[in-house]
């Protein structure tokens, strides 16, 4: 038998592209690929790629142009693009760039493997349809399934119905679709079998998730997740990305009251301003956004939250950006990502007039000086309490364990008798500048 081909994956951007490039591999298993971790010697490279934010699509030219010397090289190296910037810019990607074989777009990655043997034929394959099949089924690896780490994720929804003014999701992953329940509980325990113990449900709009139900109902992601808390073995659950406006009861009464939901959320609010948020086509106040976090904090008052801000967009005024200031100190985030607006080709604040770059930056900068100092408060004030870490692997010292709280701080632990995969209690004794240390208790 001939040698196995193997393929190079580099994935960019959001977990859910680091889910699907898992599922890629998976996929191309079954068509005689395994997974390289170099470039070097691979037979076929993919890039997963972003669109999200600015210079995306000049990041995959100039990373494209370093693997001409490889194809020089290796005539028989096929070069791949998929993610959101081959289903924004395919067909001038192939005009762009010869050196590539295959564009694929997010919605058609389980026509991967038949794609890749036209390559071999000597074809170009471009697919950047949305078709109506589950992918995500036709994706399955159908041979043995390796041991996994003991975190994974797993997604349930995709695309966004929503129209940010700023994103360009809905139109790289198109309108929101749920996976039918029963298939992603079936993709958990098979998880759990292999030796995972956290998941995190993925989704653009998460929490907006209504797959069929097998009671022919449609469910929640809630109802998802009560169920989900029954796998025996999986030790914890969490998802990520929310919209505040489908932060349902029942998902808010689920922090309180299952047991294997994380004390964590991720809950974007963009901006503080009520007249930017109504330009950003948000649909919610900052006052409503507050009294969310309030019930949900009324359901599980240790919750940590976590949020994302732009800044610098079009029309922000210095009135504007002090509202955005205003509520960081009201909600006290304990992870926040901030980043300047920048203008996506094909959205709606494209065509209004752009703040200038200073501006931007000098908002950043004060932003994330405030973010910084609330996330390192939250982090110290960990220290002294008993909290429950789920290990991930060794440490670089010997006998020392790392692993992710509750609320997900790295945490390393010396003296540790514990696996990869075990959950234990740890006193936490120590924070340094990106992690915590502690202590095993008994
Ligand atoms: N400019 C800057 N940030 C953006 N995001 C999305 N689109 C843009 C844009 N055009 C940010 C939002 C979103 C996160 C994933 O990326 O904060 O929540
Ligand atoms: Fe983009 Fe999120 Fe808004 Fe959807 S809800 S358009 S994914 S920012």
């Amino acid at each position: 038998m001939s040698d196995p081909r193997k393929l190079f994956i580099k994935t960019y951007g959001c977990q859910m592209n680091v889910y699907d490039s898992e599922r890629m591999a998976e996929a191309m298993g079954g068509a005689g690929y395994v997974e390289t971790d170099s470039p070097d010697d691979a037979d076929m490279i993919l890039l997963n790629t972003c669109h999200i934010r600015e210079k995306a699509a000049e990041k995959v030219y100039s990373e494209l142009g370093r693997f001409r010397a490889l194809k020089d090289q290796n005539p028989d190296l096929k070069i791949g693009v998929a993610g959101c910037v081959a289903q924004a810019e395919g067909e001038e990607i192939m005009r762009r760039q010869p050196l590539v074989d295959l564009v694929v777009g997010p919605q058609s990655y389980h026509r991967l493997p038949q794609m890749e043997a036209r390559t071999r034929n000597g074809e170009k394959a471009l697919d950047t349809d949305f078709p109506l099949d589950d992918k995500f089924e036709t994706l399955k690896s159908r041979g043995p399934k390796a041991r996994r780490g003991p975190t994974a994720f797993l997604t349930v929804q995709e695309g966004c119905d929503k129209f940010c003014a700023f994103c360009v999701v809905p139109y790289t992953r198109g309108a929101e679709a749920s996976r039918p329940a029963a298939r992603i509980l079936d993709e958990a325990r098979e998880l759990v079998d292999r030796g995972v113990r956290e998941i995190t449900l993925l989704g653009q709009n998460v929490n907006a998730y209504h797959g069929a139900g097998p009671d022919g109902a449609d469910w929640s992601l809630a109802r998802l997740i009560r169920e989900l808390d029954r796998i025996d073995g999986l030790l914890r659950i969490r998802f990520t990305t929310s919209h505040p406006n489908d932060m349902s009861d029942d998902l808010i009464d689920a922090h309180g009251t299952c047991d294997k939901l994380m004390p964590y959320l991720h809950l974007p609010v963009q901006s503080g301003s009520d007249r930017i948020l109504k330009r950003m086509n948000r649909k919610h106040t900052a006052e409503e956004y507050i009294r969310l976090i309030e019930r949900i904090r009324a359901a599980r008052p240790d919750i940590l939250m976590s949020g994302d801000f732009i800044v610098g967009f079009p029309e922000e005024t210095d009135a504007d950006f002090q509202a955005t200031m205003d509520l960081i100190e009201e909600v006290k985030y304990g992870y926040a990502y901030s980043f300047k607006y920048s203008t996506r080709p094909g959205t709606p604040a494209a065509e209004r007039e752009q703040l200038p770059e200073d501006v931007k930056t000098d908002r950043l900068h004060r932003l994330q000086e405030r973010i910084t100092h609330h996330q390192r408060a939250i982090q110290d004030a960990m220290v002294g309490r008993t909290v429950g870490v789920l290990f991930e692997k060794t440490g670089r010292l010997p006998g020392q364990m790392v692993g992710k709280s509750d609320y997900l701080h790295a945490v390393h632990v010396a003296d540790c008798d514990r696996q990869p995969g075990d959950l234990a209690q740890v006193e936490i004794t120590e924070s340094g500048s990106n992690s915590l240390a502690g202590r095993l208790v008994s």
